[in-house]
């Protein structure tokens, strides 16, 4: 192949973009890249192949992609192992509070042991709600359940009793996860169905003592109601790898909340993984030049 790249870890500017696509057969984007109808008009129609390196596809305007007979690779499984660590990382960094602890021995608020100094929630006995049991909601479940938990609820398009069986999973409507759960966890994909759903009502009826943890993607979340919720105590605390939009400012409301911890998208940030990820994207893009299956096709 004749190769154009953009030979940099930061994004690719718009116009460059819509410049070097022009008359391509092939294209490897990230999930930072909006696929879009300008970005395919700009390609025009020897565009044939898209590969993603990623496993959420919400940057990619599929209805186009498909009327125009573009196939499209990506990178499912082989990040879920490292998403799945990071995102009970990430609960337990909340839960714990290990952010604002770490605060405290470096400013000298650590002035001896006190009995409620710095207490969390614990996962022993607790309840935790899946939001989207897919790949990488399994495998949260699967971590999760040596701490102890005592049931684990989730919520989806149908029920799926086959994926639930190891957990013991009951499927419920979202109103009652949020209910019920001490811990909820989003590990779903961002669909019109999903955007949003993670709002005033859906905060309102947690627990006020429950943890709410989002490693899919940022615009599942009205992060204006996270932040109401957060700041008036109807939830205890929200752990996001994932916000809108990425980066967020750092004069966002939520970075001045004590109560939420904030990480830079890095679910599946392990060198391993985004090797991986990286060579899987590119057999994806060959495999789909030549006309051959891929290893991971999106079916459109
Ligand atoms: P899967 O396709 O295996 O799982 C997605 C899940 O979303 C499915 O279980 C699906 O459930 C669920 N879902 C779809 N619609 C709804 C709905 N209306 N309500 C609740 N759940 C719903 O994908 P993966 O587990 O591999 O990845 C999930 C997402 O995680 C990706 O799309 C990506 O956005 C994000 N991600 C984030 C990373 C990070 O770095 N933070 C890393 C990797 C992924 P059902 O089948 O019932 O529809
Ligand atoms: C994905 O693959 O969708 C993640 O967000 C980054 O690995």
């Amino acid at each position: 192949c004749r190769v154009q790249l953009w030979d940099s870890e930061e994004p690719v500017p718009r116009a460059e973009l819509l410049a070097g696509v022009a008359g391509k057969r092939g294209l490897l984007c990230l999930l930072s890249d909006r696929i879009d109808r300008e970005v395919l008009d700009a390609a025009g129609p020897s565009l044939k192949v898209i590969s993603t390196m990623s496993v959420g596809f919400d940057h990619l305007s599929l209805d186009e992609i498909k009327k125009r007979g573009i196939r499209v690779g990506y990178t499912p499984d082989v990040l879920t192992d490292a998403t799945a660590e990071l995102s009970v990382a990430l609960l337990l960094a909340t839960c714990r509070r290990l952010p604002e602890a770490l605060e405290q021995v470096k400013s000298g608020g650590w002035t001896t042991w006190k009995p409620l100094w710095m207490c969390g929630y614990g996962l022993s006995d607790s309840t935790v709600g899946i939001i989207g049991l897919g790949r990488i909601g399994q495998a949260v479940a699967r971590r999760l359940k040596p701490f102890g938990v005592k049931k684990f609820l989730y919520t989806g398009s149908h029920p799926k009793p086959e994926n639930a069986a190891e957990f013991e999973a009951e499927f419920v409507p979202l109103a009652k996860l949020a209910e019920e759960s001490d811990f909820v966890v989003v590990t779903c994909a961002l669909t019109p169905a999903t955007q949003g759903m993670c709002n005033k009502e859906f905060f309102g009826r947690m627990k006020k003592t429950a943890v709410f943890v989002n490693t899919s993607r940022g615009a599942v979340v009205n992060q204006d109601d996270l932040y109401d919720a957060l700041a008036q105590g109807k939830i205890a605390a929200a752990g996001l790898d994932v916000t809108t939009p990425e980066p967020l400012p750092t004069e966002h409301p939520l970075l001045s909340l004590k109560n939420c911890v904030v990480l830079p998208h890095i679910g599946s940030a392990t060198y391993a993984t985004r090797n991986t990820m990286a060579v899987l994207a590119a057999d994806n893009l060959l495999a789909g030049l030549r006309g051959e299956p891929m290893p991971h096709e999106l079916v459109l």
